[in-house]
């Protein structure tokens, strides 16, 4: 079977208008973090970048099929001391434009500089924020299931009588459990939270994230032969380990210089074997001594 990656150089927001409706099966993206990076590949000002990112999402709401994802990995600069707000304010202007809010997962930074700062300590996160069409999407747990770990150990050996039955979240969370459902099981399912050391090595491009954090957004949304979207390619991480995942995929760039890169590293064409139910393991690449 052959995986296809289509590769466009432009802006996403016109670009974008080529692609069918309801035919994107997953969109990952990290757009610029307002002008966060003006001195390498240029952004917008935190004043207007709701107005900036709308026609754009708007765009990919038409593209993204009803049972579709879209992980926006983002997080607000810090100007004049204070956190800027266009995050918050994207979320409820997204919400307004159709998009369902489901959830956000962290992206804990295991390896952020130390540093020392008069009123802050190290930002050693960023935010995921899944959006959806509709609250029915298509999602495969199983497929990011990690070790129990200790917890076979210590907390699941002594099961107190709340623990045997299912105990409804006091606070109103929706986060109702029972424990004892986990007893003699090797795995768990993870948390929202991602703990992924930065990419440090891509010295072609300035914020490429880790190939892991689009691996694993991958194989929890999408099965093999699905399509994948990254409007804001940068150097393509999404795109490369879409396609050593087995799934389809489209990649935008507005910077010839990235575009060029990513061509020159990925085949447009993949000829594959599917086989029913594969362990995919972890995308593992040397691609990063390619590009120093
Ligand atoms: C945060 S970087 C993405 C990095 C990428 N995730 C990676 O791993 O390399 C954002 C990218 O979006 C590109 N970009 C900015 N505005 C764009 C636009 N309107 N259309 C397409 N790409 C754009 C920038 O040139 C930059 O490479």
């Amino acid at each position: 079977m052959e995986i296809n990656t289509r590769l466009y150089l432009g802006d996403c927001k016109e670009i974008i208008k080529k692609i069918p409706d309801n035919s994107i099966d997953l969109i990952f993206t990290s757009p610029p973090y307002a002008d966060q990076r003006k001195n390498t590949y240029g952004g917008v000002h935190p004043d207007k970048y709701v107005e900036w990112f709308l026609p754009i999402s708007n765009e990919l709401l038409r593209v993204l099929k009803p049972t579709g994802t879209f992980i926006l990995n983002i997080k607000e600069k810090v100007t004049e001391g204070e956190r800027s707000t266009y995050v918050m304010e994207l979320i409820l202007a997204m919400r307004r434009q159709g998009w369902f809010w489901t959830e956000e997962f962290i992206w804990h930074k295991k390896n952020s500089y130390p540093g020392k700062w008069p009123n802050r300590f190290r930002d050693s996160w960023e935010r995921l924020l899944q959006f959806n069409r509709d609250k029915k999407f298509a999602m495969y747990q199983d497929e990011v299931m990690v070790p129990m770990g200790d917890w076979a150990k210590t907390r699941l050996r002594k099961l107190s009588e709340t623990d045997k039955r299912r105990d409804d979240s006091r606070v109103g969370s929706g986060f109702g459990k029972n424990i004892s459902n986990w007893v003699n099981r090797d795995k768990a399912y993870p948390s929202n939270v991602l703990h992924l050391a930065t990419e440090c090595s891509n010295k072609k491009h300035s914020a490429a994230f880790p190939e892991e954090l689009p691996e694993w957004f991958i194989k929890l949304f999408t099965k093999p032969g699905d399509i994948v979207l990254d409007p804001f390619m940068g150097s393509g991480t999404t795109n490369i380990v879409a396609q050593k995942l087995k799934r389809n995929s489209i990649g935008i760039e507005i910077v010839k210089e990235y575009y060029n890169m990513v061509c020159e590293q990925i085949e447009p064409v993949k000829l594959v074997l599917f086989e029913p139910k594969e362990n995919y393991g972890k995308a593992k690449s040397n691609r990063r001594v390619a590009l120093r």
